[in-house]
């Protein structure tokens, strides 16, 4: 268990690289398996999660290795089309190699997803997906068996919106017979960068940042072409340190930045007083006068509030005057970070899916991460409190941000080093 011991109440000052986007490179990984030929992902995070896929392909017969920042993979030799457990159930987005292995050879057997706990996280959407274009789909205890002989193109409205059953979709998509529209698709940047990486690989896709995407599928020739690309940068990472400067009221320079993916959550910086100004990628955020708290904030779908900032924003309201509501509206399991904020003296009350916050005399205390970016959210709240905190379980804030502990003494944080 990796734990962190953070003594707080000094600002974060200085400027953080953000890293390349997890929840953008996680689908590409998956992706890789629809080509025989190398695909390159340069800026690609070394966090766990990455690791975690890595091993997956290589389980599949894929070979996988590093070169400096960027993650080398060929998948030629795909011998299997089974996702085991141990490996399927460390992440959520292990779910995705349904779509690209039923693409690339006609089944796949998926043992189970596993990641955050913050709801009941259903793959309903993405079983619906997959028969609708062609695939049997046989789910028993979260184990999926699929078998898909000629998929062909169709017409799939989503009932709701779903990132994963969007990638997963597009994914199984690139190897159908003929066109598939998808309606009702999430908008979200990851999904765009998805489609972007499978188009270098010669996919054809229109409409991504749409709610309408339409995938015109391989007519039989089932492999794509390997590619190099860049990993976007993480439009959450880059959410998460301006949050924490916000939070300790330090001043932060974010490069590599995706600025057009952030408009939510700078609009809500600038209400809570943040400043900021951009330079291409970059973003200095002056979070001196930040003071007023934002009476009511709800999570959605992109381009709303992301729910993955929630916590996020939990944490810096408690150090603002005024009373904040927050409404999660995404994922039904997602507030349970309050009850560790409240043994740092966190004011909150939680009524459904509900949370109040109120300014708070936060203070050390030894907490647990519940899941990655509430873990994030209980160090942004230990880096504002007066005092030593103990954060354990914090393996899974390294799940999503690379060199997170160092990342934060390199602004100022006191993080003595175990
Ligand atoms: C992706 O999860 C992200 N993960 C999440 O980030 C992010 O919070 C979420 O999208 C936002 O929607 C990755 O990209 C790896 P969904 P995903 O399918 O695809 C329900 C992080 O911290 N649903 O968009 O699993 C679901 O229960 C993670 O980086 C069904 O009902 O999310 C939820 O209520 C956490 N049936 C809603 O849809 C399904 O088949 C949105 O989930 C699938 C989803």
């Amino acid at each position: 268990m990796v734990v962190y011991q953070i003594l707080g109440g000094r600002r974060l000052c200085g400027t953080v690289t953000v890293q390349g986007s997890k929840n953008a490179v996680l689908p590409m990984i998956a992706a890789a398996v629809l080509t025989k030929e190398e695909v390159v992902l340069e800026g690609c995070p070394k966090i766990s999660d990455v690791e975690d896929m890595a091993e997956i392909v290589r389980s599949l017969g894929g070979t996988v290795w590093w070169e400096r920042n960027a993650l080398h993979m060929n998948c030629e030799k795909i011998e299997k089309s089974r996702v085991e457990g141990a490996l399927s159930k460390r992440l959520r987005a292990s779910l995705l190699f349904l779509g690209s292995l039923l693409a690339r050879t006609g089944e796949a057997y998926f043992a189970g997803a596993g990641g955050c706990r913050i709801g009941k996280r259903p793959t309903d959407l993405h079983q619906r997906a997959m028969e609708l274009l062609g695939a049997e789909v046989f789910e028993e205890d979260g184990t999926i068996r699929a078998k898909a002989d000629h998929p062909k193109g169709a017409v799939l409205c989503f009932p709701k919106k779903s990132v994963g059953a969007t990638e997963n979709a597009v994914l199984f998509a690139v190897g159908a017979e003929g066109a598939t529209r998808l309606e009702h698709c999430a908008r979200e940047p990851e999904v765009v960068h998805l489609c972007r990486f499978l188009k270098a690989m010669g996919a054809e896709i229109t409409g991504e940042g749409t709610e309408q995407i339409t995938v015109y599928g391989r007519q039989g020739k089932r492999l794509l072409s390997g590619c190099r690309y860049r990993v976007p940068g993480d439009r959450i990472a880059a959410g998460t340190y301006l949050l924490m400067g916000a939070a300790t009221r330090g001043h932060l320079t974010l490069s590599g930045a995706p600025l057009d993916e952030m408009g939510a959550v700078l609009s809500l910086y600038q209400k809570i007083g943040g400043q900021y100004t951009r330079k291409s990628g970059t973003l200095v955020a002056d979070s001196k006068n930040v003071q007023h708290a934002v009476p009511y904030v709800e999570t959605e779908k992109y381009p709303g509030f992301p729910t993955d900032l929630q916590s996020l924003y939990l944490a810096a309201a408690m150090t603002l005057e005024g009373k904040s509501c927050i409404c999660e509206n995404v994922f039904e399991d997602r507030l349970r970070t309050a009850e560790e904020l409240q043994k740092m003296g966190g004011t909150l009350q939680i009524c459904g899916k509900w949370l109040t916050a109120e300014k708070s005399r936060l203070h050390g205390a030894e907490v647990v991460s519940q899941d990655l970016r509430g873990g994030a959210a209980l160090v942004s709240a230990a880096l504002a409190a007066e005092g030593f905190s103990t954060i354990r379980q914090t393996e899974l804030v390294e799940r999503g941000y690379e060199r997170h502990p160092e990342t934060l003494r390199d602004i100022g944080a006191k993080i003595p080093v175990e």
